[in-house]
């Protein structure tokens, strides 16, 4: 015969994304009748997302049949203020450090002196990862400590471009970052599985990116970069909202457009009182390599223009042209530039600089 007891170990596995504890544990499966192998019960919701709704009753209802359940009726009900907090003290309880754990640094915290870098645009595709990813290694290059956290939730990128191909591990129930390049990353692209599309709604994405601060161990930092998404979406602004005291750099081509699609990024920072430290201009021209001729395929001056609208300052222009890197070696990576090239250099110099506005 199915006992209560039966049906709720079946479900130890099944984790409340927000409280991080199973189902079982936080006692969110209530009100269990079984009746001649007919199931019935209320399910706790800790969020609002039809999705995880959908997801939690399949996969209850899976667990109860596998277990022998005939027939299994799920009730659904938004978890009160008191069973949340109830849920949380359960949750406090159960990650309580050990004695001799290090103890959780709140990178956030304005007293913790990390400069937070955000870069936007405002399109995808004028290279805005590659500029974070090797503004990021030529910090590195130069002695600080540096984060990076891949913003771009549904388009991250960093850790392909970087060649990063191991996962963090756990720690004492705290993510440790990937490090590459002297730079500690995180993207959402370790917590999917092989590439496959990120398919939440507006909450959960920004309750991961505050779990990319939160449960993360960065240990030891001097900057943290953040990857934008492009545009000026609901992550842009939860960015924004989150973290206060971030400066920001907006990336463009040369193109008159892209300038001004860029623009409304540079406004949405000033709106939310963000300073920006200036602009970069990605693609800038086409360096012949046999004459030294710069051709300016994409047009002119779009760089120039955005940092005057935005009355800051055009930090650096970038030319066209991917490392010249190769699978084989073994540091390898698509789109970090080697520190002996001239692009590599105009990445230190923009790392300087950046030091120079922000130290
Ligand atoms: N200066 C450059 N020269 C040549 N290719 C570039 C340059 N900057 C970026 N790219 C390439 O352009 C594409 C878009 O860049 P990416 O950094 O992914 O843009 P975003 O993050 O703005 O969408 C990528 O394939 C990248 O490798
Ligand atoms: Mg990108």
């Amino acid at each position: 015969m199915l006992t209560k007891e039966q049906l709720l170990e079946t479900i130890r596995h099944l984790h409340d994304p927000e409280f991080q504890l199973s189902l079982t544990d936080l006692q969110l499966v209530r009100d269990m009748v079984i009746k001649e192998g007919r199931v019935s019960a209320t399910v706790l919701l800790s969020n609002e997302d039809p999705a995880y709704k959908d997801q939690v009753q399949e996969q209850v209802i899976a667990a109860f049949a596998q277990a022998g359940a005939a027939e299994v009726h799920l009730r659904f009900r938004p978890m009160s203020e008191f069973e949340r907090n109830e849920a949380a003290r359960k949750q406090a309880e159960h990650t309580a450090a050990p004695a001799e754990a290090e103890p959780v640094r709140d990178i956030l915290a304005p007293e913790s002196g990390i400069h937070f870098i955000a870069i936007a645009s405002g399109k995808g595709g004028v290279g805005k990862s590659t500029v974070t990813v090797n503004l990021a290694v030529a910090l590195a290059r130069l002695g600080k400590k540096v984060g990076l956290i891949d913003a771009d939730i549904y388009g991250f990128s960093v850790p392909d471009m970087m060649g990063i191909e191991g996962r963090p591990e756990l720690v004492q129930n705290r993510i440790i970052p990937v490090e590459r390049y002297g730079v500690k990353v995180i993207s959402m692209g370790f917590f999917v599985e092989e590439n496959t599309p990120v398919i939440w709604r507006g909450p959960m994405l920004g309750k991961m990116l505050r779990n990319f601060f939160q449960e993360v161990n960065w240990g030891e930092l001097d900057y943290v970069l953040l990857d934008l998404p492009p545009g000026t979406g609901d992550v842009a602004l939860d960015v924004h909202q989150m973290i206060p005291q971030s400066k920001e750099i907006i990336v463009t081509t040369p193109h008159a457009t892209a300038a001004f699609v860029a623009a409304r990024a540079g406004a949405m920072a000033k709106h939310t009182n963000h300073d920006i430290i200036g602009v970069v201009e990605n693609m800038s021209y086409y360096q012949c390599s046999a004459c030294g001729q710069k051709d300016y395929v994409f047009g002119r001056g779009g760089g120039a223009k955005l940092a005057e609208e935005l009355h800051t300052e055009l930090l650096t222009q970038i030319p066209l042209g991917a490392p010249d890197n190769h699978v084989a070696e073994a540091d390898y990576s698509p789109s970090v530039y080697k520190e002996n090239t001239e692009t590599g250099q105009l990445y230190l110099e923009l790392a300087r600089k950046l030091i120079g506005k922000v130290e």
